[in-house]
């Protein structure tokens, strides 16, 4: 493996922030540096004007994810490569038990499918079964397999929701192993009420999946996920936050020192549920779980993340189509064409994440670029067991490094991403900060828009302790 030394860039972590040159050998930093000499051999990177900053850990994705009727249409290999380009050399995707299934036969399957991935992958488990064999393969799943996080639904009944109890018993085995509860926190049952009702109106227009899915019921549902966590003695991380209550919850807690985590996506922090109101059903491109609100929302979301109560951004990117041509039905929105409950849920983002929060978090809101790490990367590397070796560029740390221009203008466009599906949230968006090259273990992956990757190159990073920042 080639020696590589970055000369000249800005090192930006979560804490520190200055000029020095990075010598990366074995694809591990090996020396941090003011004018580092290269010897022979030494491939040499250009980073003077561009910072230096650790590569994105995104922790919230669904990479070749089959719910049945649905399935996103990124593979590991596409996915991950978009990711790449957008600066995150690490995911963290969620794997699946089948119903009546080991988590473990989930895992094994899970590993297939992310042999292709082209940066650095982890899993979480997403648990539909709670029962005693998959409690105790709970544990298996932690000590052994390097998966500590697990999803539960407190939503989408019948098919994916975990009653109280079950998340009670599952908070507790993860609780006292070192393991994390991630849930999606949304009332269920009375959505599904809601639900019914609008269809039975022929409310069936994409708008209507956020109107049947009040704030209040996420509010709700977060509350009661951490009365459960705090009974359990478990740390709690919040997903896809998107609500005001939801956060006043999280909030309320962790000032009474609850260990409650939360994250927030772009698109809750730069969209509204005006977008449901497109014509020509391009509604359906924004129908993910929980729905885009108000603008009160999103400056609370703005305010939780200044205030760290929010401390994770990631991009809950799981990509259906828009059209049905060419991936088939199976991966597209058009399923929900006559009724918006049957549109898959769910919208991309793996490659924009890092741009927009730069633009919309350091030059539009003044947050540190220290904060901008923190969020992308640092925070979410500690919190789900990646830290030091993700999150941060140190001596000894993976050589996962993105050089990122900050003063660079340019049109976020489909057309111009990696991922395979045919549409962007945010499509015509202007940003300023532009990633420039990216390094996954010392290995130059991205070089403007070029790609020098190759699927299968990413590693399965074991994961230890989560919960800790
Ligand atoms: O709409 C969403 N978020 N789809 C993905 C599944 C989930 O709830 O994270
Ligand atoms: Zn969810
Ligand atoms: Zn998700």
């Amino acid at each position: 493996m080639a020696t590589v030394l970055i000369k000249g860039g800005r090192i930006v972590t979560a804490v520190d922030d200055y000029q020095a040159d990075i010598l990366i050998e074995n694809g591990r930093i090996h020396t941090i540096g003011r004018d580092l000499a290269a010897g022979p051999g030494v491939e040499v990177h250009d980073a003077a004007g561009l910072i230096a900053v650790p590569g994105g850990v995104d922790v919230h994705t669904h990479l070749d994810w089959d719910f049945g009727v649905a399935r996103t249409v990124d593979t590991f290999a596409t996915g991950t490569m978009a990711a790449a380009f957008g600066g995150t050399t690490t995911v963290v995707d969620f794997c699946n038990q089948n119903r009546g299934e080991s988590p473990l036969k989930g895992l094994e399957d899970w590993h297939k499918r992310a042999a292709s991935a082209a940066v650095d992958v982890g899993a979480h488990m997403i648990m539909l079964d709670v029962t005693d064999q998959s409690l105790a393969d709970m544990k298996t799943l932690m000590a052994r397999e390097g998966v500590t996080s697990f999803k539960l639904f407190m939503a989408y009944p019948g098919v994916l929701m975990i009653d109280d109890a079950g998340l009670f018993k599952a908070m507790r085995i993860a609780g006292s192993n070192g393991g994390m509860i991630c849930v999606h926190a949304e009332n269920g049952l009375v959505i599904q009420v809601l639900v019914e009702e609008a269809v039975k109106r022929g409310h069936t227009a994409p708008k209507y999946h956020m109107l049947t899915r009040p704030a209040s019921m996420e509010g709700e549902a977060t509350h009661r996920a951490i009365a459960l966590s705090e009974l359990a003695e478990a740390p709690l991380y919040v997903v896809h936050l998107s609500a005001a209550e939801a956060l006043h919850a999280v909030t309320e807690a962790r000032d009474r020192g609850v260990p409650v985590h939360a994250e927030t996506c772009p698109h809750y922090l730069f969209l509204t549920g005006e977008d449901y109101e497109r014509p020509e059903f391009e509604g359906a491109k924004y129908v993910m779980t929980p729905p885009l609100r108000d603008h009160s929302h999103q400056a609370a979301l703005w305010r939780g993340l200044a205030t760290s109560d929010l401390q994770v951004v990631s991009t809950d990117h799981c990509p259906f189509c828009f059209n049905e041509q060419p991936y088939g039905i199976k991966y597209s929105k058009q399923q929900g064409k006559d009724d918006f409950s049957k549109i898959p849920n769910g919208a991309p983002g793996i490659e924009t994440r890092l741009p927009l929060v730069f633009d919309g978090a350091v030059r539009a809101r003044g947050m540190s670029l220290n904060r901008f790490v923190g969020l992308t990367s640092t925070t979410p590397a500690k919190l789900f067991g990646l830290f030091p070796r993700k999150g941060t560029i140190a001596v000894g740390s993976d050589a996962d490094i993105v050089l990122f221009d900050a003063n660079e203008s340019w049109t976020i466009r489909a057309a111009e991403q990696h991922s395979r599906v045919d549409y962007t949230l945010f499509e015509g968006r202007q940003v300023t900060g532009r990633v420039k090259k990216v390094f996954l273990r010392g290995r130059l992956i991205v070089d403007g828009p070029e790609w020098k990757g190759r699927e299968g190159m990413g590693e399965f990073v074991r994961r230890g302790e989560c919960g800790k920042i």
